[in-house]
C-alpha cells in the first residue's frame, strides 16, 4: 500500500472513530427497546463511515482546524457562531444506514456489513420500521446543530431533497432490471439520483451550517456528485470482483438481480449476452465459479476496464471543484479519498 493511501485510509479511521463514538450518546436503546435495537443493529455491525468522514474533512478544511485536538460537537462557525457538525455526520450516517437496510429489501440481499441484514436478522416489519426511523432521526439531528435558523432551514432542505431523490433513484434501479438496454446517460442519471446526491449532501451541507458563501456551497456539492457516481461505479466493480466475506455483502448480487450498470451495459454494445451471464435467479443459489466465468467475460469484452476508466475521470473532474477549499491538511485528505473511492477493494 502506498504512504498516501495508507494516510487516507488512518484520516477515515480516526474520524469512524469519532463517529462511532458519538452515536450511542446521540441514539441510545431506548423503549420501545425491541426497535431500538433493530434501529441500531447496522450502525454497530460496521461501516466505513465515508460520507460523515468527508462532512468532518469539509469542516475541518473550511476553519482549518485541527480536528484530533479539536472539541468535536462545537465546531465555530466562520463568523464567530458554533454548530455542531457532528450531529450533521450523524444525520447522514443515519440516512446512508436506512437507504441500507431498504435497499437490503429491494435487492433481496441477506448480508451487509458482514451481518445478516436486519429483514433477515429481525423481520421485514422491523426492518420497515427500523429503516423509518433512521430516516427521521436524520432530521432530528440536523435540526439540532445550534447553527443560525436560515442555514438550519437551509441544510434541511438540501437533506430532503437528497432523499427524495435517493427514492427517484432507486425507483429507476428497480425499472431497470426490467429493461433489455440503458444509455451510458441514463445509468449516469440513475447512480446521480440513488447514490451521488447523498455524498453531494455529505460535502455542501457542512458548508452551509458553517456560513461558506453560496459558489462555495455549489462548488462542493458538485465535488460530492461526481466523487458519488466514480464510488457507485466502483461499487459496481467490487460487487464483480470482490469476495462476499471482504464486502461483507453477497457478491454477484447484481447479475442475479439483472442490475444495469456500466459494466454490463458496455459488454451488451460488445454483444456479450448479458442476461444469461448467470443462470440463477437467487444469489443463494449462485456459485463463485459462475461467477467468476461471468467476470471473465466482461473482462475480455473489456467492460471492467471501461467502467473503471469512467470512474476515474469522475474523480478527475470532482477534485478540481475542491480548489474552493482552504490549502491544507483537511483538502489534501478529501483529493486522497476521491481517489481512494475508486481503488478500494471493499
Ligand atoms: C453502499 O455504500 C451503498 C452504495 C451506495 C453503493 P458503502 O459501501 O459506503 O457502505 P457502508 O456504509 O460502508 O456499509
Ligand atoms: C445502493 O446501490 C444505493 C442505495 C443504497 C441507495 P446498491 O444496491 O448497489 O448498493 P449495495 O451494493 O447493495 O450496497
Ligand atoms: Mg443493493
Ligand atoms: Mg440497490
Ligand atoms: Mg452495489
Amino acid at each position: 500500500m502506498s504512504e498516501r493511501h495508507q494516510q487516507v485510509e488512518d484520516a477515515v479511521l480516526a474520524r469512524r472513530e469519532r463517529v462511532n463514538a458519538a452515536l450511542p450518546e446521540d441514539l441510545p436503546v431506548q423503549k420501545p427497546e425491541h426497535l431500538y435495537k433493530a434501529t441500531r443493529y447496522l450502525l454497530d455491525a460496521g461501516g466505513k463511515r465515508l460520507r460523515p468522514t468527508v462532512l468532518l474533512l469539509v469542516a475541518e478544511s473550511l476553519l482549518d482546524v485541527d480536528p484530533l485536538s479539536a472539541d468535536y460537537r462545537e465546531f465555530p462557525t466562520l463568523d464567530g457562531g458554533r454548530a455542531d457538525v457532528m450531529a450533521a455526520a450523524l444525520a447522514i450516517e443515519v440516512i446512508q444506514t436506512f437507504t441500507l437496510i431498504h435497499d437490503d429489501i429491494m435487492d433481496d440481499d441477506d448480508l451487509r456489513r458482514g451481518v445478516p441484514a436486519v429483514h433477515k436478522e429481525y423481520d421485514l416489519s422491523t426492518a420497515i420500521l427500523a429503516g423509518d426511523t433512521l430516516y427521521s432521526k436524520a432530521f432530528e439531528f440536523l435540526l439540532s446543530t445550534g447553527a443560525a435558523d436560515d442555514r438550519t432551514v437551509a441544510a434541511n432542505r438540501r437533506l430532503a431533497t437528497t432523499c427524495t431523490r435517493i427514492c427517484e433513484g432507486q425507483s429507476l434501479d428497480i425499472e431497470f432490471e426490467g429493461r433489455s438496454a440503458v444509455t451510458p446517460d441514463e445509468y449516469l442519471e440513475m447512480v446521480e439520483l440513488k447514490t451521488a446526491v447523498l455524498y453531494g449532501a455529505s460535502t455542501s451541507i457542512p458548508a452551509t451550517l458553517l456560513g461558506a458563501d453560496e459558489a462555495t456551497v455549489e462548488a462542493l456539492y458538485n465535488h460530492g456528485l461526481d466523487v458519488g457516481r466514480a464510488f457507485q461505479i466502483q461499487d459496481d466493480l467490487l460487487d464483480l470482483t470482490t469476495p462476499s466475506e471482504k464486502l461483507g455483502k453477497q457478491r454477484g448480487s447484481d447479475l442475479v438481480e439483472d442490475k444495469q450498470t456500466l459494466v454490463t451495459l458496455h459488454a451488451r454494445q460488445q454483444g456479450v449476452d448479458v442476461a444469461n451471464l448467470v443462470d440463477t435467479d437467487s444469489v443463494d443459489d449462485v456459485s463463485e465459479a459462475e461467477i467468476d466465468a461471468a467476470v471473465e467475460r466482461l473482462r475480455e469484452a473489456g467492460s471492467i476496464e471501461y467502467a473503471r476508466n469512467r470512474a476515474q475521470e469522475l474523480v478527475q473532474s470532482g477534485k478540481e471543484n475542491l480548489e474552493v477549499l482552504p490549502d491544507n491538511e483537511a483538502r489534501d485528505l478529501l483529493s486522497g479519498i476521491a481517489d481512494y473511492l475508486v481503488e478500494r477493494e471493499y
